[in-house]
């Protein structure tokens, strides 16, 4: 088991359970002593005891050393991390490096079956990785294959998942590999024949697939949930009413947060990626992670907003659109306006609009003068403003002068305002003078 994280322990140990002799590969050393003495990273109901019982009966050890581990298998699994690259893209660098590892060191005849949730075709570059490693080493003559199991278990109930599978998905290309993987799964459904041979593409889009399809469920329910709040619906009573169908199903349908957990999020988000790099566009799967990341920010009872961005049409045909966020760490980086015009550009910056970035005009301007001369450094993001701003509005309010901003014109701001949030909430586009006043 080249892996010894979530997945590669639980099936290590589950195939070890099963009287098979199974070598976990462990990157850190110190991992070792613990898991030897029984000692799991991770909680998983029935697991540890498993885990003792085999490392004690000599079925279950744990390695540093590829080779080694290598060597004394049959079967090679695969169940490294496939986290998010920063496009959302799964990251195979793990996946690519145990491959080469295996290549590096194989001495006879093995299957490597991939665990790892993989875009389709990547088994086809682990396996043509292997040969260049064998091929370097002028090993050509040793024979393997090349097989994708994935893995479907929950976390919280993952030996339970294994050692009573709903079903067994293996992919292979031919019917040696395919007859030998049976066996070693058998026993697991032995009640039911539920094992699927299918093609190693179809076995690794089937893992992707059921990842989406869970989380498209999820925000489905959660788009209803919301239409239900606007049409006085109960979304409890359309979840029970549409559950009771058996062609569809209770699972999946409780409106909420949206779906989360180590896998759906990274899954959806692959599965996308790697349909768009194939020149596809999955557009289901975008409206589910749009809906999903609606539902994430709705659903968190926050006591202030974190992050807006607002898109505006004004009735000129003028667009603008504004962002903010009060997760800035250490502090502001800038707060700024800019207006790009047909005569001349204007951007406000700094930590507290108090720079003048840039004032340029096609003619010269009366107030070109007074703006070199704007630039002021405040020591916090609430600049020296504030002061001119009450003392303005309490002149203001004593008659003594006229406010820079009328009350009506004021307005406007809040109407916007308030647009964003109703806009949030219906999910679609909102006209700020049709709000109720
Ligand atoms: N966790 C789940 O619920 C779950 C369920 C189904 C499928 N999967 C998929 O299974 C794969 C593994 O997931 P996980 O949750 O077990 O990840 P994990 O991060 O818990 O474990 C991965 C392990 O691989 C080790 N590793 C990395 N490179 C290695 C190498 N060259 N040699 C030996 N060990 C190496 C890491 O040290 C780590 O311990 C992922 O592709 C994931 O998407 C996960």
């Amino acid at each position: 088991m080249i892996g010894t994280g979530y997945v590669g322990l639980v099936t290590g140990a589950c195939l070890a359970e099963q009287g098979n002799h199974v070598w976990c590969v462990v990157i850190d050393e110190d991992k070792i002593s613990r898991l030897n003495a029984g000692i799991v990273p991770i909680y998983e109901p029935g697991l540890e005891d498993i885990i003792k019982r085999n490392v004690s009966q000599g079925r279950l050890k744990f390695t540093t050393d590829t080779k080694e581990a290598v060597k004394n298998s049959f079967f090679v699994f695969i169940a490294v991390g496939t986290p998010p690259d920063g496009n959302g893209n799964a990251d195979l660098k793990y996946v690519l490096q145990a491959a080469q590892n295996i290549g590096a060191c194989m001495e006879g005849y093995k299957i490597i079956a991939i665990k790892s949730t993989v875009p389709v075709g990547t088994s086809y570059k682990i396996k043509t990785i292997i040969t260049e490693e064998l091929t370097k080493r002028g090993r050509t003559d040793i024979d393997f294959d090349v097989a994708f199991c994935p893995e479907f278990l929950k976390e919280g109930s993952a030996v339970d998942d294994f050692l009573s599978p709903d079903r067994i998905v293996i992919g292979t290309e031919n019917d040696r590999t395919s007859a030998f993987l049976r066996e070693l799964f058998s026993p697991y459904v032995q009640r039911e024949p539920r094992i699927l041979t299918v093609s190693i593409s179809s076995a690794e889009l089937i893992k992707y697939a059921a990842n989406a399809m869970q989380p498209t469920r999820i925000s489905f329910m959660n788009e209803l949930a919301n239409f239900c709040e606007t049409v006085g619906a109960d979304i409890e009573e359309v979840r029970r009413g549409i559950g009771t169908d058996k062609r569809i199903g209770p699972a999946f349908l409780y409106a909420g947060v949206g779906y989360g957990g180590s896998c759906f999020p990274k899954d959806v988000k692959a599965l996308i990626r790697s349909a768009k790099e194939k020149g596809k566009d999955l557009s289901i799967l975008q409206a589910v992670e749009s809906v999903q990341a609606f539902s994430a920010t709705l659903a968190r009872r926050i006591e202030a907003e974190d992050t807006i961005v607002v898109n505006l049409r004004y009735r000129s045909g003028a667009l603008g659109s504004i962002n903010v966020t009060t997760l800035t760490y250490p502090k502001n980086l800038e707060g700024s306006i800019t207006i790009l015009g047909e005569k001349g550009t204007v951007k406000i910056g700094g930590i507290a609009l108090n720079r003048i970035d840039t004032w340029e005009f096609d003619q010269p301007h009366p107030m070109d003068k007074e703006v070199e001369q704007a630039n002021t450094n405040p020591t916090s993001v609430y600049g020296f403003g504030h002061l001119d701003f009450y003392s303005h509005v309490i002149e203001a309010l004593k008659g003594n002068i006229n406010g820079v901003v009328e009350g009506r014109e004021g307005r406007k701001t809040v109407e916007i305002i308030q647009a964003a949030y109703q806009s949030a909430l219906s999910g679609g586009q909102v006209k700020p003078c049709a709000m109720p006043r």
